[in-house]
């Protein structure tokens, strides 16, 4: 095969950030996505709809003209959290999600839940009202390793919270293990999952051997080689719960080499060509866009994009860095040359 059409793309989790940086990347999510659920980790956080709302706008007066692109809004929930500024921000049609971070988890965290019992009335009206809860999958205890505790998160917490509010609609997000892949697959469709570019691309090896390369440290932290494969399986299945959220997750060279490194990785002006040599590889080009197209909007009860994106058999001419005015942001690299390109 040497073209391939797809109803145009969504990214189901994407860090845009704010201010120079928004400006920076927003461009190379546009010109291949058509919506994306937009993360609320800024600093500080989006918490409620107004702020939501402010945010919204200057993501689409960041937009350059002729490029269109729709920010699917979500609400970061802290213990504070009002759950009829919730469900108001719902009705509006403002925010399509709402983004649980156990306190400390990641990048920008630090507001989030500690106490589950406290969020439990913002939860339970969620599920009366069916708007998603997006889920950082990690416990955060200190003597949880740090390769274990996106599988421990579900026992401790994702399993015990689905229990206790029926009909809540979950979206494990980025997941990164045969655990996770395992679990998603035993359950109804209240639940989805996300997968990233870069958890089919890497597995701990390339973080860790043969030298520390910080541009593939990211959170959840990328596991081993069979948890990879797991990931690539369920990807490429067509299996309705898994969908496409990349992830991608901007930070500056300077704040990616340092002693104490940020995590995230920037996939956004490559996914599609790297998503489009995986599923080559596996044998399934004909379910690509199962995971980027349709299974999201199925999810999240939205229309499929009528428009569409046209991937070619040829080598695509890709900045290994954009800049900012905050300094460089290196891109996501795969490791290998990329032979699909977007028309
Ligand atoms: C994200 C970020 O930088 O905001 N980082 C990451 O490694 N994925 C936060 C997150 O989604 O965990
Ligand atoms: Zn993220």
């Amino acid at each position: 095969m040497t073209s391939l059409t797809l109803a145009r793309p969504d990214d189901w989790h994407l860090h845009l950030r704010d201010g120079a940086m928004l400006r920076a990347v927003l461009p190379w999510t546009a010109r291949d996505f058509a919506r994306a659920i937009i993360m609320p980790n800024l600093v500080p956080p989006v918490v409620t709809g107004t702020q939501a709302a402010a945010y919204r706008d200057r993501i689409l007066a960041a937009l350059p003209d002729g490029m269109t692109f729709e920010p699917l809004m979500t609400l970061y929930l802290t213990e504070d959290t009002d759950a009829d500024d919730v469900a108001a921000a719902h009705t509006s049609g403002l925010v399509k999600a709402v983004k649980l971070y156990p306190a400390g988890a990641t990048t920008n965290s630090a507001s989030g839940v500690t106490n589950f019992d406290k969020v439990r009335p913002v939860l339970e009206r969620m599920a009366e009202i069916g708007l998603p809860l997006c889920v950082h999958g990690e416990v955060t205890d200190r003597d949880i390793d740090i390769f274990d505790r996106e599988a421990v998160f579900i026992d401790r917490v994702l399993d015990p919270i689905r229990r206790a509010t029926p009909g809540l609609r979950v979206v494990m997000e980025h997941i990164t293990t045969l655990n996770s892949v395992d679990y998603a697959r035993a359950q109804d469709n209240s639940l989805g999952a996300t997968i990233t570019t870069h958890h089919l691309v890497i597995n701990r090896n390339h973080i860790l051997a043969g030298g520390i390369r910080p541009h593939y440290y990211c959170l959840p932290v990328a596991k081993r080689e069979e948890h990879r494969l797991a990931l690539r399986a369920a990807a490429t299945s067509g299996e309705a719960r898994f969908f496409l959220g990349t992830d991608s997750a901007p930070h500056t060279d300077d704040n990616k080499l340092q002693p104490c490194g940020c995590a995230g990785c920037f996939t956004a002006p490559n996914t599609l060509p790297i998503l489009a040599q995986v599923f080559e590889e596996e044998g399934a080009l004909d379910q690509l866009e199962a995971f980027t197209s349709k299974n999201g909007p199925a999810f999240y009860g939205l229309p499929v994009n009528q428009d569409t994106v046209t991937l070619t058999k040829t080598a695509p001419d890709l900045p290994s860095q954009i800049d900012t005015a905050e300094g460089p942001v290196t891109v996501f690299d795969p490791g290998f040359d990329l032979t699909w390109s977007v028309q």
